[in-house]
């Protein structure tokens, strides 16, 4: 692996994601590195590295520079190392995690800024996992949807994923899955996000809903808010907002968790995937 000397960037489709070369993520990183990778991400959305060897402590030291590190509430960690989460699926597996579009955590009041996605282990094909680009989201929506949309809030929890309701997902799916998040009454929690917010750094407008974890518009009933929701779920995933990353062992990815939606494609069964995952704090949506 090379020293972090000159970086260069390379673009992967027309809508978002770009591959860095140049720089070894196993070492502290200096501040032309870190500028150079810091406005990589804001232009792109979501960046990818290969051939990266790190240590669970060299992962976090890199998450550092972005920010605090923010732990999943209800997925477990590497052990001795509380702040990389272990994203796995097991051989005999049926479902995955993260197999659905959504942005991480947005059931928290500071939604994370990014997660740093660390290929351990890859099937021989399959596992790719495809993101989406919300600035164009929004900036595709015609100025009467994008006046409603950003006089209104909606309603983000947990519950959907990981309540001690017998329908939860985390509920349903743990039976056919080795990684068994928690369930927990405090999934129950309601935080309220803006429906369209500006991104903290570029100042841009991105559509802020997911199917993983929003609940309902604020005011409004959850089934008059389904119809409006279900048709920006299917906007937000166009074909043209999006762009897929094949993985191989020592791949990374990180994305901006403000500006896009990810999704982990589950197409592998009979093999194993794990990932590490270090997720850096983000800021309260505006
Ligand atoms: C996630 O949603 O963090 C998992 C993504 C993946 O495994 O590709």
């Amino acid at each position: 692996m090379q020293a972090n000397g000159k970086i260069s960037v390379k673009r992967l489709s027309g809508a978002l994601g770009a591959e860095i070369c140049g720089v070894d993520l196993a070492k502290p990183l200096g501040n032309d590195s870190f500028t150079a990778i810091h406005q990589a991400l804001l232009d792109h959305c979501v960046i990818f590295f290969r051939d990266q060897v790190m240590t669970p402590d060299q992962h976090v030291a890199f998450a550092r520079r972005f920010g605090p590190i923010s732990i999943h509430p209800y997925a477990a960690a590497v052990e001795g190392h509380p702040e990389v989460m272990r994203v796995f699926k097991e051989k005999e597996d049926k479902v995955n995690f993260g197999g659905g579009w959504h942005s991480d955590m947005t059931f928290l009041e500071k939604p994370p800024l990014g997660s740093i996605l660390y290929a351990k282990e890859v099937p021989p094909y399959g596992g790719d996992t495809m993101f989406a680009n919300q600035y164009l989201a929004y900036d595709a929506l015609s100025d009467g949807m994008k006046k409603t949309l950003e006089s209104l809030n909606a309603v983000h929890s947990a519950n959907a994923q990981y309540g001690v309701d017998g329908r939860s997902e985390a509920n349903k799916n743990n039976a056919k899955r080795s990684m068994k998040p928690a369930t927990s009454e405090d999934a129950a929690e309601e935080v309220i996000h803006p429906v369209v917010r500006t991104h903290p750094e570029t100042g841009r407008k991105t559509l802020y809903v997911n199917v993983g974890f929003t609940q309902r518009f604020e005011g409004w009933t959850k089934k008059e808010s389904q119809p409006l929701l279900r048709w920006l779920y299917e906007h937000c995933a166009k074909p043209e907002f999006t762009c897929r990353f094949t993985w191989a062992t020592n791949s990374v990815a990180f994305w901006d968790n403000r500006s896009t939606q990810h999704y982990a494609l589950n197409d592998y069964h009979g093999f194993r995937r794990e990932m590490h995952r270090v997720t850096v704090e983000g800021d309260r949506p505006r």
